[in-house]
């Protein structure tokens, strides 16, 4: 039996080159399964006289200790090798710059609508709206610009199905709103896209206006200026900014006026048109001109955004650049 000593050597010498978990296995059935070399051993003790069998019984069965505690710590060294290879692989580096988190803002257009709105809002007039493809009437008829008349080549429209039209202004909201409350006083802003067949640098096929309006009894061109230039005058915060009504033409009103607010460089620059609602829109939507009067005025609320935060090219608004978007925020 002197070559228990050289099995047991030969097999803990194999458990300590295994480099992996099959190797492993493999080598401790060779020695220690049923038919393994080490259990083999035991098994001709039986043809030994009693008393070497004692002796050599425990001499097999402490190398058997002794295979197993190499193959305990191989296992051992295998797991941790292991562990240590899916930490490494699954590292994060937790010194990385973070990605950050990128927030939103609104466009400087729809600022400048909703400045518009709080400042009427503030002094008491309603938020209106309207659908952006129109039919004749609302957007011209009841506006006093019947069908032929030369004023429709103030705006060069888009048509679409049945004659309806993409809204080339804001109006045809006073209409429907009149047209749906019936009875004065009304007053409101209405603020919306709108569309004419035009794109250079200061104009966009598509841009927005508001519309503001107001009919009581005893209204008047005083109170149109009055809430006008304060409202302006509030809008680029400036309490000594020179507003212009200047003479002007628009069906829908009689008079009517421009409007022009006195540049930083000396120069008058039109913002909008107004005037008194005219007879014929009250009476299309069945007010009675003559117990009721009102104003109306129109602003092109890309012109305000531009003026405001001093964009000197329309279409930048709408190129959907970020990093000129994002100035805004
Ligand atoms: N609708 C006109 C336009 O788009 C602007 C305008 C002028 C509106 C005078 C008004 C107004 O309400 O009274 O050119």
């Amino acid at each position: 039996m002197q070559n228990v000593d050289h099995i047991a050597a030969a097999g803990i010498a194999a458990i300590e080159s295994s480099s992996d978990f099959n190797t492993l296995e493999l080598v401790k059935a060779q020695y220690m399964g049923k038919t393994g070399e080490l259990n083999a051993l035991l098994k001709q003790l039986g043809q030994m006289p009693p008393e070497e069998r004692k002796t050599v019984g425990a001499h097999i069965n402490e190398c058997k200790n002794r295979f197993q505690t190499a193959y305990n710590a191989k296992h051992e060294a295998l797991s941790e090798a292991k562990l240590q290879a899916q930490l490494a692989a699954e590292a994060l580096d937790v010194t990385l710059p973070g990605r950050g988190q990128n927030s939103g803002g609104l466009h400087p257009v729809t600022l400048t609508l909703q400045r518009v709105v709080e400042l009427f809002h503030s002094i008491g007039f309603e938020v209106a709206a309207g659908p952006e493809i129109e039919d004749d009437f609302h957007n011209f008829q009841a506006l006093n610009i019947p069908q032929n008349h030369p004023a429709r080549a103030m705006q060069d429209t888009f048509y679409v199905e049945n004659g309806d039209v993409l809204r080339t202004h804001t109006s045809p909201i006073q209409i429907r709103y009149m047209l749906d409350k019936k009875n004065p006083p009304i007053r409101i802003i209405a603020p919306g896209r709108v569309y004419r067949v035009d794109s250079d640098a200061t104009h966009s096929p598509m841009f927005h206006q508001a519309e503001g309006l107001w009919v009581e009894e005893g209204v008047t061109f005083a109170d149109l200026k009055a809430v006008f230039t304060d409202f302006i005058r509030r809008f680029f915060e400036r309490d000594d900014l020179q507003v212009r009504f200047r003479p002007s033409f628009f069906p829908f009103t009689e008079p009517s006026a421009e409007i022009d607010i006195m540049g930083d460089n000396g120069k008058w620059l039109e913002v909008g048109g107004c005037g008194m609602v005219h007879p014929n829109v009250l009476q299309n939507v069945n007010i009675d001109p003559e117990q009721y009067t009102g104003f109306a005025f129109g602003i092109g609320l890309d012109r305000f955004a531009m003026l405001r935060y001093g964009v000197n090219d329309l279409r930048l608004f709408f190129d959907n650049d970020l990093n000129f978007l994002k100035q805004f925020k």
